[in-house]
Parts: C-alpha cells; structure tokens; sequence
C-alpha cells in the first residue's frame, strides 16, 4: 500500500516567499507532505530540473460572458477551463455578469449552470454589477457575499455597464459594510464619447483609432477618481488591467498614503502595442481592448510595476472573441473601432509569457513570479486557505514548469476557441509541462485527462475586515460620529426613483 497517492519527486519547490530541493507528498486532493525522501506513492512524478511551482490563478477573466457591447465571449467553460489548466492554472475567478434589470442572485445562478457541467478547474465568481439598485445594494448583494461572491467589478465606462459617482460611492459603502472587495474597470466614459466623436466626424474609422478614443488620460482621470471615491469610503480598491504609467502612479501614489489600494495589469500591456491594432483592413481588431495597449514606454512602466509591488496581481482579462461574425466582425465585416467587441484571448499564455520575459529574462525573481501568477490572487480574493501556495494542508494545485523547454507560439496549439493568438510567432522559454489539479494530474506532455464538471466552485472568504471609521474623515465630528453613521452602517436609500 503507497503512502501518497502522487509523490512529486526531485524538484525545486518554490512558493512566493521560499526555494527548496524537496518531494511533494499528495494525498486525496491535498498536500500532506514536504520533504527529502518522501516514502512511495501509487503515481511517481520525477520533476528532476523542473520547477514545481503553485498552479496559477486567473482571477480576471470572461467566460461564457455577454460583454459590455452585447457580444457573447467565444469560449464556454470547458474549453476556457481547457485552455487556462495547459497555461499552468488551477483556478480561475470569472464573472457573474450582471445586465441591467437582472436580478443579481438569478445571475450566479445562470453562471452556476454554465459553470458546473463544463469546468474542469476550479473557479470562485466575482460580480459584475451594472445596476446597483436599492434591493440589489441592500438584499443581493450583502446574501451573496455572505454566500463566497466576496468581490465584484464596476465600470466607469461602457454605456451598457458604467456606473456614475454616486452610484460607485453607493457600491463602495456597501462593500465597506460588509467587507467586500470593489474592483473598478478606470476609465472616464465622457472623454472616450468625445475623442471618439470626433474621430468618427472627420471619417476615421479603422481599429487604430481605438487607442486613440481610449486617451491614457482617460484611464488615469478615472483611476484617481476612483481611488479617491474609495478614499472617502476608506475601503480598499482594486484598480484592473493598468495598461499605463499615469494610472500605475496614481495606485502608487495611493499606497504611498496608506491607502488599500491594489493593481492589476495583463500580458497585452507588457507585449502589445498601439502598432499592433495598425494592420491592415480590420485585421488590427484583433488586437482591439479597453484599455487599449499603449506604447513601449507604458510597456516599460509596467514592468517596473510589477516589480517594485504597484501591482500585486498579473491577470489575463481574457475576453475571447472570434475574428467573425459571431465576434469581432458582429456589426459586419467592416465595424467602425466604436463596433469592434473589446477583448483578447490570454488564458493559456499568461503565464508563459511573464515566466519567459520576466524570469527568463531576470526582470523578475520566480519567486515573484508565483506571487504574481498566483499567491497574490489568493490572499486578496480570499482563497488562501486553499489555493496559492504550496504547503501542507492545501489543495494539490501545481504546474510542474520545465525552465529549458522553448515553445514558438502558434494559434493552432491553443486550446480557447478565439481561433487566433495575438502572440503568434513568439518563442517562449519555459513551458508548464505537468499540472495536477487537486491531486488529479489533468495536463501531462501534452495530454489533458478530465472530465467536464470535475472543477469545483470555491466559495471566497471576506478579503479584509474594515477599518474603523472617521481615520480619513476630518469632517466627522468625534463627538458625535455623525459622518461616519451617514457612510458605514445604515441601509442606503440610493434616491431611486429620485
Ligand atoms: O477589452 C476588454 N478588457 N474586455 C473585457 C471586458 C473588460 O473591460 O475587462
Ligand atoms: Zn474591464
Ligand atoms: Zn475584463
């Protein structure tokens, strides 16, 4: 009788904090010990010269999604779980998105039913709230997130999705109350209208003009309002997909001051650029997202953010849309930049690229590398009882890497069903060979074993407990707390109706 069910031998542990030569020990679906000379178990896997790593976490990706322009994301759970589990994760958070007029409880539910039958990794929800009415804030929201939904996403742009002010600051209270997590999508809606406007006027049509709409201006303006929106609140922010260096130093700035203010940024704004959407025809729609890829400075300034900590998650924000009429093309074979579906495929690439850029490379130790593919995601979203690290008592989530194994980047070997790679033609150095999924080897050399539905939903702890008020309030008055009653805890009437 074996003492382990998988045994992964002879390799080089790392975590976000430690390296060492040591075997895993698995036993069903957990770590139950590290060690040198771990006794035998029924699967050896000899990871001699390999890094056996925590199995990545995509915490912002869109599937089986209708976007903010109406278009349904091209992949269903199952290829997108596929995809992600051969690009070395073990868990994705999605979104429940929620259009408007929809109950948000109806939405879990919906995504529950798409989710269960087809994933084949495990996943947590966060929210997408569109319309933050009075019985959403003060009945849905707060049982949802009592039920694991702890952190959800709001736009400030995107006609379908944006919230204003006001209702972002309504959003931001209930989220200090009962101490969620508020994710913000930062850009100022009015200045893309307007830019856009314009552009439309004078009869510029083509994809590269959507880089120009999406004004760098537009994402820090936003950013800094945002934060200063969750400022007032004193709860913490999570500012994704940063594609440039002004929105970067106004999430610095932030933390700087104390501020619980956290960063994302993704693999198009480390390897794309605004050139990239100058191709011919409509081919540049390709690389068509919001916000946009910047230029290779912005490149630059993302990369020392996510060395020097601004950023502490490194998402994909895949949105996969083919390059057809069911995608791209939905508004006809030659769609103004205002019609192209925004979003790119980056799943399975995600990890690939920043182990090869940025370890390969030394830009980043791998030690921050596991942070930033994985273990950030975890404590922030409030998995890391479970997920994120390795150590004894968590899910047996790994991806063995093999460091020398370099890999040219074809659409044919992706496994989403976008149908094309915006990474064509790259070669990456450094390759998740293996990856076990809760003590389940599902990708080996290659192969993928296991069967739709066997993913689990994760269910996420409060990210944070709140701060006392009236520490960033000076109008609070002390002797009466009275500021601080108006923002924290009594039910909101949101003025609906009004
Ligand atoms: O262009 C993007 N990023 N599409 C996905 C939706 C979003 O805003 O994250
Ligand atoms: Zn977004
Ligand atoms: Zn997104």
């Amino acid at each position: 009788m074996s003492e382990f069910d998988i045994v992964v031998r002879n390799g080089t542990v790392v975590t976000a904090a430690d390296t060492a030569s040591c075997d895993v020990g698995i036993r069903e679906g957990r770590i139950v010990a590290l060690g040198e000379g771990l006794g035998q178990g029924a699967r050896e896997i000899d990871a001699g010269g390999k890094l056996v790593l925590p199995g990545g976490i995509d915490s912002h990706c869109h599937i089986d999604q209708v976007s903010g322009m109406g278009v349904r994301t091209a992949d269903d759970f199952h290829s997108a779980t596929i995809s992600a589990a051969f690009g070395g994760n073990t868990t994705v958070i999605p979104f429940a998105a929620q259009q408007r007029g929809q109950s948000l409880r109806s939405v879990v539910q919906d995504y529950h039913e798409l989710a269960t039958p087809k994933a084949v990794i495990d996943y947590a929800f966060h929210l997408i709230i569109s319309d933050p009415s009075e019985q959403i804030l003060n009945q849905e929201l707060p049982a949802l997130i009592h039920d694991g939904y702890t952190s959800f996403k709001v736009f400030m742009t995107y006609e379908r999705m944006r919230l204003n002010d006001r209702q972002l600051l309504d959003v931001l209270s209930v989220a200090r109350r009962e101490g969620a997590l508020m994710m913000v999508h930062a850009e100022n809606d009015d200045v893309i209208a307007w830019i856009s406007a314009k552009l439309l006027e004078q009869g510029h049509r083509e994809p590269k003009f959507h880089a120009i709409s999406h004004a760098q201006i537009a994402e820090s303006e936003a950013t800094h309002r945002a934060i200063r929106l969750s400022e007032l609140m004193d709860v913490p922010l999570l500012v994704v997909h940063v594609s440039a260096e002004g929105a970067m130093n106004e999430i610095r700035r932030a933390q700087n001051a104390g501020l619980r203010v956290y960063g994302e940024t993704c693999p198009q704004y480390l390897f794309l650029t605004k050139e990239d959407l100058d191709l011919p025809a409509v081919e540049g729609a390709k690389f068509c997202c919001s916000p946009p890829p910047r230029d290779t400075n912005s490149q630059a300034a993302m990369w020392r953010g996510l060395k020097n900590g601004t950023f502490q998650v490194f998402s994909s924000d895949h949105a996969p849309y083919r390059f057809d009429e069911t995608g791209k093309l939905s508004a006809g074979p030659n769609p103004s930049f205002k019609e192209i579906a925004n979003g790119l495929p980056g799943l399975e690439l995600r990890l690939p690229l920043l182990f090869s850029e940025g370890v390969q490379t030394g830009r980043l130790t791998v030690n921050e590398f596991v942070a930033l593919a994985s273990t950030n995601a975890a404590r922030i979203y409030g998995l890391d009882g479970r997920k994120g690290s390795i150590a004894v008592g968590l899910d047996a989530d790994l991806a063995i890497w093999n460091p020398d194994r370099s890999v040219t980047v074809t659409a044919d070997m992706m496994h989403d069903n976008a149908g094309y790679t915006p990474y064509e033609g790259r070669t990456l150095n450094g390759w998740p060979e293996t990856v076990v999924s809760r003590g389940r080897v599902i990708v080996n050399e290659g192969e993928f074993s296991a069967e739709p539905g066997s993913g689990d939903f994760l269910p996420c702890e409060k990210p944070e407990p709140a701060r006392p008020l009236g520490r960033l309030l000076p109008e609070v008055d002390p002797a009466t707390n009275f500021g601080a009653e108006i923002i924290s805890d009594t039910p909101l009437d949101t003025g609906a109706g009004d």
